[in-house]
């Protein structure tokens, strides 16, 4: 069976798999647009490619970003982008969708879902929806956020639903945003040259969990860099820092320790959403044992 055929079997309906089917290997069947968000112009290697769609992030004509969308999770896997230094504040969230996921010879820049001129039954088949959101107990969590992109246009790009996953607020609002602000003033501090993100998510291993029964919440959130040349002046103790590091966070106070152990000593909001900073080998092995597949990052392990 190919893989093709192998997951048209699942949710999807089958007229999307036979737009699909029809055009494949046409538009957006890779990240040829969108290599240069990836280090060394190479994306991860050893994703089992069944079932994902890769998005090169487009937005007023510019590519900003790149993402890997699990269509039955209705959720990406990563998103990557090179870092950059925001020159403005936060801006307007006015949250976008996808079109070349409901037929691949659609649009392939993403859509505010105010100028949504009809959203058919299979824009909402084909990924979420801000309503999948409303009372979930879930807050949209940027896998790029906004603060890690430069330009105004960069940052609105960030605000696609392709971009973010169902994230409990004590990590989006705590220990989540404080590994995104330390990524970011490593960044400034110590990187000379260009910072490569990859950031993604651990769905549950078992029965997964859905929000609104349609969009996989992750059980535990995973970020690495890729720095390849430092500043001369690194200090010795952030050495190990580069030129990559990585971290996992969790998104179930529940979940076992067995990844990320729990600080019973941190306050109660924030209490079982800790984030375990760890080398980039330490996370592969991490993603190899529960994706089932034996990922690499960053072409050559960024050196
Ligand atoms: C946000 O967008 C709305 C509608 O486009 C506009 O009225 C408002 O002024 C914008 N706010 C900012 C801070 O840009
Ligand atoms: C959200 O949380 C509230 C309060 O804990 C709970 O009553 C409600 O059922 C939850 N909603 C969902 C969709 O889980
Ligand atoms: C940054 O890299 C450039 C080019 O390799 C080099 O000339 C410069 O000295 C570096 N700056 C620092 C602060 O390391
Ligand atoms: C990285 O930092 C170390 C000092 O910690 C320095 O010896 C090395 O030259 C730096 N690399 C580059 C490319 O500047």
């Amino acid at each position: 069976m190919s893989q093709k055929k192998k997951f048209c079997t699942g949710a999807l309906l089958l007229l999307l798999c036979w737009l699909g089917g029809q055009v494949l290997g046409e538009i957006s069947d890779d990240f040829s647009h969108c290599l240069d968000f990836f280090y060394n112009k190479t994306p991860p290697k050893g994703i089992d490619a069944a079932g994902y769609q890769p998005i090169c992030q487009r937005y007023k004509n510019l590519y900003h970003f790149a993402s890997l969308y699990h269509r039955q999770s209705r959720a990406p896997l990563y998103s990557a982008y090179r870092l950059g230094l925001a020159d403005g504040k936060r801006p307007n969230n006015t949250w976008k969708y996808e079109p070349q996921l409901v037929f691949s010879r659609a649009s392939s820049e993403m859509t505010p879902f105010l100028f949504a001129t009809y959203l058919d039954q299979n824009v909402i088949e084909s990924q979420a929806m801000s309503n999948d959101y409303r009372n979930s107990n879930f807050t949209r969590g940027h896998l790029n956020p906004s603060m890690h992109q430069k330009t105004k246009e960069n940052r609105q790009a960030t605000f696609t639903l392709t971009n973010v996953v169902p994230q409990r607020a004590g990590s989006n609002g705590g220990s989540w945003n404080g590994l995104e602000n330390e990524v970011l003033k490593r960044f400034k501090a110590y990187c000379n040259g260009s910072m490569h993100v990859i950031t993604g998510v651990l769905p549950y291993e078992s029965e997964p969990l859905r929000i609104n029964n349609r969009v996989s919440v992750p059980e535990y959130m995973w970020s690495a860099y890729c720095c390849p040349s430092n500043r001369s002046d690194l200090p010795a103790h952030m050495q190990s820092f580069f030129p990559t590091h990585a971290a996992v966070g969790r998104n179930d106070p529940n979940s076992g320790e067995e990844i990320v152990p729990i600080n019973v000593k941190a306050k109660s909001s924030k209490r079982g959403y800790d984030v375990r900073r760890m080398s980039l080998e330490t996370l592969e092995g991490i993603l190899a044992q529960r994706l089932a597949m034996s990922v690499s990052l960053f072409h050559g392990q960024c050196q």
